[in-house]
């Protein structure tokens, strides 16, 4: 049966020319909210954190993705498993805050005990005041809820529903379009990660990115370096979209140092930089000495956090005499992203505005976000009609 309709996107679908932009009930509307949360975060592959924060056998990190607890762990076998992160007995949130767990994971309740791979391995007293085992209770059916989860450029990827295609299908046209940047990258360390807190949709964050079109009004220090005209659009319908640069240039530090650039990348990465929103909410950037990840995490319809991590050709321990060079980096994205925000924040307030129709695009200018913006409401009109 067909779902009620919260909202018409039929405007959203149209081609460029005609269409709008999301209505204001995708940004300001805790039911619309809801509704893509499943239909857009659930149904797809988000992202909910970076490997690198748990780097080691045991390290359990707890995160909360729109509403939903979350365990990321490292296992025996070094892999990352993601479960739920709530006790099979009486539903107890298992790990509170980030830590090493020696052996089992124990439940802060009754002490019921899983593996680092989420099996059930210990109940105690669970058939009474001597007895750790009972008939009705099968430990191999009470294991942790796993959460299918896939690790890409350090980025854990969770699909909640279960029910996205393989992540390398998913992801093969941004994992084809950046190959030459599939090798090993090494955080830069303390310094080299952030977070920002915007009252903005998690949306408005995508659609920003996408596009360069604001570059000089909003960012005039970077517009002098690469200019509007220094870029392109990237779309790939249905996938991803972004903008590209053809005049990156190098930091420097006051020896004239740079990073040391990956390897064997082709002569499109001498001056060149890509931009991507992978869809849902990951925001990329390559350069040839460096790459980041903005992973944004949806807290309600008008919060989101930005958790930004940049990553090297080489371990910070052979970039020892580069530690200024990278607080330098990290310092200038830091600038350039906080420029974002009056605009993010800005346009989450302009949403209140009860006449705003979704706005009206260039049909130039704007086509990344158009991309995104048909891509959310083909998500949700899908799940509507399931
Ligand atoms: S709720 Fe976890 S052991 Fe009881
Ligand atoms: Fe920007």
């Amino acid at each position: 049966m067909r779902k009620t309709q919260l909202t018409n996107l039929d405007s959203v679908l149209s081609p460029i020319e005609n269409a709008t932009g999301l209505p204001n009930n995708h940004y300001i509307d805790d039911e619309t909210f809801e509704e893509e949360k499943q239909s857009i975060l659930f149904n797809n592959w988000s992202a909910i954190g970076t490997a690198k924060d748990i780097p080691d056998v045991g390290d359990a990190k707890p995160v909360i993705f729109v509403g939903m607890p979350l365990l990321m762990v490292r296992d025996e076998l070094g892999d990352v498993n993601v479960f739920q992160n709530t006790c099979r007995h009486r539903g107890m949130i298992l790990v509170e805050k980030q830590t090493k767990v020696t052996g089992i994971i124990a439940c802060p309740y009754h002490s019921w005990c899983y593996k680092l791979s989420g099996e059930l391995c210990a109940t105690p007293m669970v058939g009474g005041i001597n007895s750790n085992t009972h008939e009705a209770i099968n430990n191999s059916e009470l294991g942790l809820f796993a959460i299918r989860s896939y690790v890409w450029q350090d980025i854990i990827f969770v699909n909640v529903s279960n029910s996205a295609p393989e992540f390398t299908d998913y992801a093969a046209k941004v994992m084809q379009r950046w190959k030459e940047f599939d090798k090993p990258i090494y955080h830069g360390g303390k310094g080299s990660s952030f977070s920002l807190t915007v009252n903005t949709n998690w949306k408005l964050a995508v659609e920003n990115y996408a596009e360069s079109y604001h570059l000089p009004i909003v960012h005039p220090n970077l517009n002098k370096k690469s200019k509007i005209e220094d870029h392109y659009h990237i779309e790939e319908k249905n996938h991803f979209s972004g903008q590209g640069s053809v005049v990156y240039s190098q930091m420097k530090d006051e020896s004239g140092n740079t990073f040391p650039d990956f390897e064997s990348l082709g002569p499109k990465w001498d001056t060149g930089s890509e931009y991507i929103c992978f869809y849902p909410n990951v925001l990329l950037g390559v350069h040839r000495d460096h790459i980041y990840n903005i992973i944004l995490e949806p807290v309600n319809t008008s919060k989101t956090v930005e958790h930004v991590s940049i990553y090297y050709a080489k371990d910070s321990n052979e970039m020892q005499h580069l530690n200024k060079l990278k607080d330098a980096n990290s310092a200038f994205w830091k600038s350039v992203f906080l420029e974002d925000v009056g605009v993010v924040e800005g346009m989450q307030r302009g949403r209140y505005g009860i006449h705003f129709d979704g706005g009206k695009f260039s049909p130039i200018m704007d086509s990344p976000t158009h991309t995104f913006h048909h891509w959310v409401a083909s998500q949700i009109t899908n799940n509507r009609d399931r």
